[in-house]
């Protein structure tokens, strides 16, 4: 899913994703949940922020937070603050940063206690690209800082794999997807999912902890990761 129209992308993608209604309420609350990002007033990345789904349930859960919004796409980054804009916690909380930037090109050193990543790596090519975001992600992070990374996985061989594709395209027939429409938001094309093996690599290379498995809808898992010292 790489996710290019903003209009039609938070109807498509929870169509589209297993699991897209808890994922960043149970994002946040894993990332609160740890020793650096817990303290009051922590600072959070929110890496591909999209239309802003995570923003919301970290301005719902910890309005403390001190948020950094990042997403190279200008419309993206309207559309979360434009939706961010209606909550009625924003006025409580600090502002939040605003960025359009890939995360590669921030300029962000040991600046974060958490980030969260989600629905993102998967739209980067496994020719260096992913490993590039995965090490500007650890850079970023305070030493002992953690990130939550949710990804559409490449399915490990199963004699059980063929049942859940099937599951998928019926999950995304009986929520009414309109597969023109999502190729149309960008959801269903240039995506590059990998398996647990070669995330275990990357994110080794990268300078990450083990991914802890946190969460688990068919093909989309969720990973805590700790910066390695
Ligand atoms: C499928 S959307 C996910 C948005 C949101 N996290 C969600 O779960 O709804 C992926 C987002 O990542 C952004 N993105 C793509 N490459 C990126 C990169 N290298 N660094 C940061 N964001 C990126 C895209 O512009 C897009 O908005």
């Amino acid at each position: 899913m790489s996710a290019s129209s903003p209009g039609s992308y938070d109807l498509i993608v929870q169509q589209l994703v297993p699991g897209y209604a808890s994922l960043a309420r149970l994002s946040v609350a894993l990332l609160a949940a740890s020793a650096a990002a817990g303290r009051p007033g922590a600072s959070v990345l929110v890496a591909g922020c999209g239309t802003g789904a995570e923003l919301l349930e970290a301005r719902a859960q910890r309005p403390d937070w001190q948020l950094t919004a990042i997403d190279p796409s200008a419309a993206m980054l309207t559309a979360a603050q434009q939706r961010l804009g209606q909550t009625a916690t924003a006025e409580a909380s600090p502002a939040i940063r605003w960025q359009q930037s890939t995360v590669e090109a921030l300029d962000a050193e040991a600046a974060f206690d958490g980030a969260l990543s989600v629905l993102v790596l998967q739209s980067l090519a496994d020719d260096g690209s992913k490993l590039a975001f995965l090490t500007a992600l650890a850079r970023s992070l305070r030493p002992g800082g953690q990130l939550v990374l949710v990804d559409l996985m490449a399915p490990e061989r199963s004699p059980l794999q063929q049942q859940v594709d099937a599951a998928w395209i019926g999950f995304q027939a009986a929520s009414g997807v309109n597969a023109a429409e999502a190729a149309v938001a960008g959801l269903t094309q240039g995506i590059h999912p990998i398996g647990s093996s070669r995330l275990a690599a990357l994110v080794e290379a990268a300078g990450l902890s083990d991914p802890a498995p946190i969460f688990q809808a068919l093909n989309v898992q969720g990973f805590l990761l700790q910066k390695l010292p």
